[in-house]
């Protein structure tokens, strides 16, 4: 197991927003989280990321516990997360906005070292090329970000994770507002990026994608991981579907 969740608990106020999560991912696997809204399925994502403390419980990732551990201290452990809304910047080019975390990577979190050797940018561009060429950017490198399609922003941000040679990629919701050759688009390139044995989680509300990226599904309501196993089992879950009654269809 790449990813050990245990036991985890969170409240907000009166809520209990996590309750006894238990969630173990395999390294090289594709682990997708679903459950209907409020289930608490992106704070379970802040928890391993460090944006949010868990009242109770352990999470152990790579030999590594997470707890109490600062975001920049979890992303260098190698986990990169692709968030709800892309974080980018819009007034750079596709380029440039890859270029940073893959000089953050070579320097240490956000310490980028303009005097590198020629070699080295060399190579960390290079890189850089070969990703923006896998995520069909490659004609888009010297665009401003700002007026890119909402689709080729995530796509990029995608880039901007994967240039970071992380060990586990979370993502939230990857083709959230998507149309659907968008999410088509999107559910191909992250098959051919699942080729690079990069761990993946994905949170995702589009059953398509769920069944056609996930080894393993599990499925939350009401703060806790209430099934789990192989797409086809979870499809055919009586608790599953109970859980999905008035909310989204599964
Ligand atoms: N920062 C917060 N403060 C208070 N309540 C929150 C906060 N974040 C999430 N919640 C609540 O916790 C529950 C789980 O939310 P969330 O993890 O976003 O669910 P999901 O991603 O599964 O839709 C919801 O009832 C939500 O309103
Ligand atoms: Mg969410």
């Amino acid at each position: 197991m790449i990813l050990s969740i245990s036991g985890v608990g969170k409240r907000f106020g009166g809520l209990k927003a996590l309750d006894n999560v238990n969630l173990n991912v395999k390294k090289g696997s594709v682990h997708a989280i679903i459950g209907p809204n409020g289930a608490g399925k992106s704070t379970l994502l802040n928890c391993l990321v460090g944006r949010i403390v868990p009242d109770q419980g352990t999470v152990g990732f790579d030999g590594y516990s997470l707890l109490g551990r600062q975001p920049h201290e979890i992303n260098q452990a190698g986990i990169a997360r692709v968030f709800q809304t892309p974080e980018i910047f819009g007034e750079l080019t596709v380029m440039q906005n890859v270029m940073i975390p893959a000089f953050a990577r070579k320097d240490g979190a956000f310490r980028i070292n303009v005097w590198k050797r020629a070699t080295d940018r060399k190579a960390v561009r290079e890189e850089a090329e070969h990703i923006l060429e896998d995520l069909n950017l490659s004609d888009k490198r010297d665009q401003v970000v700002n007026s890119m399609s909402r689709g080729d922003k995530r796509r990029l941000e995608l880039a901007m994770c994967l240039v970071q040679h992380p060990k586990l990629l979370l993502l939230d919701e990857p083709t959230a507002g998507m149309s659907r050759a968008d999410t088509n688009n999107t559910v191909e390139l992250l098959k051919k990026i699942a080729e690079r044995g990069i761990t993946k989680v994905i949170i995702e509300h589009d059953m398509h994608v769920v069944f056609s990226l996930a080894d393993t599904v599990s499925v939350m309501a009401q703060g806790t991981v209430i099934a789990e196993g192989p797409p086809e089992a979870i499809k055919s879950d009586p608790k599953v579907q109970e859980a999905y009654l008035g909310g989204a269809h599964l």
